[in-house]
């Protein structure tokens, strides 16, 4: 599907990068196909050296030579971004915004022809091609630019179709969440160096289990209250761990840590 389709990245910083790498591992494109674009010209002379992609410090130009135009810069800057290609856009081509906060209907309404847009929120994942990424469509994207969209993060991970209004939500889960599982492994490496395991070991036992406990939701498609279940036997040790969890909270900590990374991710925009 992207195999004769110029590729323009406008803001190949961290994300940017991540959706580069996975593109090019996973084999949907080449490098010959991509050009990109940064803030400074040596984020340029990288990105040159480590994939063999073009760079341009002009959004006009990159996005004038491509069909497809995935927009990575931070929510602050889409904005000028938007000014400076909005005359190069015709709606043949598709424009892909990453950027947290900013809705399709902001961009739209700058822009001088009704391209089609569409939002996705991917997440750092997308590396290792185990991202996990929600996707949307504004008013002038239709099945064809969904199923361009879904191809490019299917290619990196999985991909869920969503209304608009869930997109905050998805920052607030799937995008910020890696951080927030970093910190549950990394305390349950420390739990394990506290009862005695060497550091190293602990942290792989912690990451595998994350790893292998997702797996199961996913491809068992059971409730995890029931593969919660299974681990717990009665009067056993699991139990008194949960006792533990509940007790400090757990649960309502990680939704407060949803809701207000949610509540942020309105506001990036303004701020
Ligand atoms: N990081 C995540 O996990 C994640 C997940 C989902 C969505 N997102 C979204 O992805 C976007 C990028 O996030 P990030 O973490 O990748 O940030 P980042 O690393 O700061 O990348 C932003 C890039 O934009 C470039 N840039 C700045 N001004 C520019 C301009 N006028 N024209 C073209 N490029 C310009 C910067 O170039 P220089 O490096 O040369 O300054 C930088 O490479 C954000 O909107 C964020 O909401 C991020």
């Amino acid at each position: 599907m992207l195999k004769d389709k110029k590729l323009a990245v406008l803001g190949a910083g961290k994300l940017g990068e991540t959706l580069i790498r996975g593109l090019l591992e996973a084999g949907v494109t080449s490098a010959s196909n991509i050009i990109v674009t940064a803030g400074h010209q040596h984020r340029l002379d990288l990105m040159r050296e480590r994939f063999g992609v073009s760079a341009t410090l002009s959004n006009a130009d990159a996005a004038r030579q491509a069909d497809i135009i995935i927009l990575s810069v931070k929510p602050q800057t889409v904005p000028l971004v938007v000014s400076q290609i909005a005359d190069s856009l015709t709606p043949d081509q598709l424009l892909i915004s990453v950027a947290a906060s900013v809705s399709s209907t902001f961009i739209e309404k700058h822009l001088k022809q009704a391209t089609p847009v569409i939002r996705a929120m991917p997440n750092t994942p997308c590396l290792l091609n185990k991202g996990m990424t929600g996707i949307a469509a504004g008013t002038n994207a239709g099945k064809i630019h969904i199923d361009i969209a879904k191809f490019i993060f299917d290619a990196v991970g999985r991909t869920v179709i969503v209304d608009e209004k869930h997109m905050d939500a998805i920052t607030g889960l799937s995008a910020s969440g890696p951080a927030f599982m970093y910190i549950i492994i990394e305390s349950l490496a420390e739990a394990g160096v506290k009862v005695g395991l060497p550091r190293d070991i602990a942290t792989e036992l912690a990451a595998q289990m994350v790893v292998g406990s997702g797996s199961m939701v996913l491809e068992t498609g059971e409730h995890p209250a029931k593969l919660k279940d299974m681990v717990t036997t009665p009067a056993g040790c699991t139990i008194d761990g949960i006792l533990e969890l509940e007790e400090g909270g757990l649960r309502v900590t990680l939704i407060k840590a949803v809701v207000k990374a949610t509540q942020r991710a309105k506001e990036l925009l303004e701020t």
